[in-house]
């Protein structure tokens, strides 16, 4: 089981999820190890044959997440898993598309908002791929300019609480309706958070909110336990 898989069943058992929705499967590496009743997810690009797992239960939307959010398909989700395209305006739009989608008590675990170097951090896949070849590299990771959402949600939705979880394997934010009293934004302009760039993320380092993964799980435990 990958990292993702083991933080979203953690959470599901704390919030007691019973409907899931992924953005961005791939080849399943995520989707099929969340034990979940319900699992929805989309994807342009399936890497398996998605008849062959699809039930009542299990769906797949073969198409991007614009498209999914636009069609009827959608239903009220408790956890959501934003892993599509990794753009800071396809993954802000995919977070505020989902938010129709969600009640009081969902949560989001959001994928890739810690770039690993400058060249993973190239919106662009193929000109990010380029660069890393240019200098022989030999490993892929991409996470595109994700982290700009980190800030977007920082300075423009107060009504999200937020950390990111670093130090045990890829970094990645969780998200959930909770309100930010000391909510003061910092750059307060969209423009500014798009040019940011790879540079830009060790000076604000605290937009981030990290923890590790245990701390963030005991929070989890604290809000939506002592919530119900
Ligand atoms: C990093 S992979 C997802 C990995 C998967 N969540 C996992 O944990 O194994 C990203 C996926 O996003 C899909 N994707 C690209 N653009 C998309 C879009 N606009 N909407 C939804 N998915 C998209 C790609 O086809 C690719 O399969």
């Amino acid at each position: 089981m990958n990292w993702s898989a083991r933080r979203l069943n953690a959470i599901a058992s704390i919030t007691k999820a019973k409907y899931y929705l992924e953005i961005g499967v791939n080849r399943g590496e995520t989707f099929f190890d969340v034990h979940i009743d319900h699992k929805d997810g989309v994807d342009p690009d399936f890497r398996f044959d998605t008849q062959q797992y699809a039930s009542d239960t299990t769906r797949f939307f073969n198409m991007t997440s614009d498209k999914f959010w636009l069609s009827n398909k959608s239903t009220t989700y408790d956890l959501i898993m934003i892993d599509g395209l990794h753009t800071f305006e396809q993954t802000f739009r995919d977070l505020l598309c989902s938010m129709r989608f969600s009640h009081e008590r969902t949560i989001w675990l959001i994928d890739d908002t810690v770039p690993s170097d400058v060249f993973s951090a190239i919106p662009n896949q193929s000109k990010s791929y380029h660069e890393r070849k240019k200098l022989k590299l030999t490993d892929l990771p991409w996470h595109g300019d994700v982290f700009k959402m980190v800030m977007a949600i920082h300075d423009f939705i107060p009504v999200l609480n937020y950390v990111t979880i670093l130090n045990s394997d890829n970094p990645q934010t969780i998200a959930w309706y909770g309100r930010r009293p000391a909510f003061q934004p910092r750059f307060n302009q969209l423009e500014a958070i798009s040019r940011m760039s790879y540079f830009d993320i060790e000076p604000n380092a605290s937009y981030f909110n990290f923890v590790d993964e245990a701390s963030a799980m005991a929070q989890m435990k604290n809000i939506f336990e002592s919530d119900e």
